[in-house]
């Protein structure tokens, strides 16, 4: 087999899929495995650890056995590969193949008058993306991206929350998302919204993008009959609304709607109830205080609560400083949570101090650059006064602690104490682990230092 030709047909897969091109290494893995190379010779060739060359093969051959639709290895890539070239020679005649989300079909197959029946990744016919940011590098999440397609494509949930703290990831995953589910959809939609509009006028501007009527009826009465979500059952629309946050109250525990914003809260709710066939994304640090954490498979109403990059993923975001061979590199990215934001700051901070200042951190000792305190303050400044008196309470332990534990402190009432881990935990400024509590090193020393 033509190694061009199988570099192309990996290429387009893992595209459809990531919505980015095999890199050089990714190349490289391909190469040596087509010339039945062992992972140590790969890694040789193109002066790179090992270890990191398999992760990232392994993470290869996820994405093409998902594309395939059969698992695929390096013992078998060559044979699947062959497999797929045969199955495309022989629908020659008839149709696209369609694997995975990729149509593989040739010119020649689809005369310029005949219409193609599957047209290949064909563009979405209505897009309004142009508030979504461009994406930096990105690594991992395959998991996430998995899980969130699922719900989307094959369960056809209706309301989804992705949330997490500050710099955890939530936008560029929904940004990779997006690339590439956009193509299953009538309509995409991303909204970046520092400020809420009134929900009359965000129910207008999607109208206005659906109806694609420049002399729309925009009186506040016909909208107060909510014909948005007429749209929403005609066409297949996904709609993403990132920093949801800014819907909610300061102050208060999370998720409460600012007075002004409480129609949402009723959108929302037709958007989950009603059928329709559309999905609405919804970003922020803290998800409405009515979605549940925790959903059951028959409700097409979902949460997704981010987490940190595992470490061959953080380990790149250090790469790029020059930190990733450093040797506490793993404890660096444990006690920073694997969050790409904090990781890039502290590593920024390191970098410009010498390398010698990672020394440091070999013992506890957690650094706060200012930039990340700048984002700790907004998200701290957003919590009631009883979570920050709860924090307080967990500051005192350095170990996990359960709520025997915190009510022993007397401090606190404890409905109030309830009320208060379920929003902090809710914010993901707590971790939950059985009965048990936990405050992240990075907060923890940020409300030690306040
Ligand atoms: N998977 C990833 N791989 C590499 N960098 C990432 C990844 N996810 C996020 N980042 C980087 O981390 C920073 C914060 O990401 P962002 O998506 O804005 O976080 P959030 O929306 O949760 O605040 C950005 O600089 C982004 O490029
Ligand atoms: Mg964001």
């Amino acid at each position: 087999m033509n190694f061009k030709e199988v570099l192309k047909m990996a290429d387009e897969m893992v595209f459809a899929k990531t919505g980015k091109h095999l890199d050089d290494l990714q190349e490289a893995i391909l190469r040596g495995t087509m010339q039945g190379e062992k992972y140590t010779k790969i890694a040789d060739e193109i002066h790179c650890n090992e270890s990191y060359v398999r992760d990232i093969g392994s993470k290869l051959w996820q994405i093409l056995s998902e594309e395939l639709g059969e698992d695929v290895s390096k013992t078998n890539f060559r044979s699947a590969m062959q497999r797929l070239q045969v199955s495309i020679v022989s629908h020659y005649a008839q149709d696209s193949v369609q694997i995975g989300l990729v149509n593989f079909c040739g010119e020649a197959r689809h005369p310029p008058n005949i219409p193609n029946p599957h047209p290949p990744n064909q563009e979405t016919s209505h897009q309004d993306l142009s508030e979504m940011p461009e994406l930096g590098d990105f690594f991992d999440r395959t998991h996430e991206l998995k899980t969130l397609t699922t719900w989307i494509l094959q369960q056809n949930c209706r309301l989804i929350t992705l949330t997490g703290i500050s710099g955890i990831g939530k936008t560029s995953l929904a940004v990779q998302l997006v690339q590439q589910i956009k193509h299953e959809f009538e309509y995409a939609v991303w909204y970046t919204l520092d400020e809420f509009p009134t929900i009359d006028k965000f129910q207008s501007n999607l109208i206005q993008l659906f109806s694609n009527s420049e002399n729309l009826d925009s009186s506040p009465t016909n909208q107060k009959r909510l014909p948005l979500i007429k749209y929403l059952q005609n066409h297949r629309c996904l709609v993403v609304l990132d920093d949801v946050h800014n819907l909610f109250c300061s102050g208060e525990l999370a998720g409460k709607y600012k007075p002004n914003y409480e129609e949402y809260r009723s959108l929302f709710k037709q958007i989950e109830k009603l059928s329709h066939q559309s999905c609405f994304l919804l970003i922020g640090w803290e998800p409405p205080k009515e979605v549940p954490q925790l959903t059951s498979q028959n409700t097409p109403i979902r949460t997704l609560q981010l987490t940190g990059l595992d470490t061959a993923a953080a380990r790149e975001i250090l790469r790029d400083k020059g930190l990733a061979e450093i040797d506490n590199c793993e404890a660096l990215i444990h006690r920073y949570q694997g969050n790409p934001s904090w990781l890039k700051s502290v590593a920024t901070l390191i970098q410009e101090l010498g390398i010698g200042a990672a020394e440091l951190l070999i013992d506890d000792t957690v650094l706060l650059p200012e930039d990340l305190k700048d984002v700790l303050q907004q998200q701290f400044s957003r919590l009631s006064e009883i979570e920050k008196q709860v924090l307080s309470l967990f500051c005192r332990e350095s170990e996990p602690v359960n709520l025997a534990k915190l009510l022993e402190c007397g401090t606190v009432r404890s409905p109030d104490l309830l009320n208060a881990l379920q929003s902090l935990s809710r914010r993901c400024f707590i971790d939950k682990a059985g009965s048990f509590y936990t405050l992240p090193p990075v907060l923890r020393q940020y409300v030690q230092e306040l």
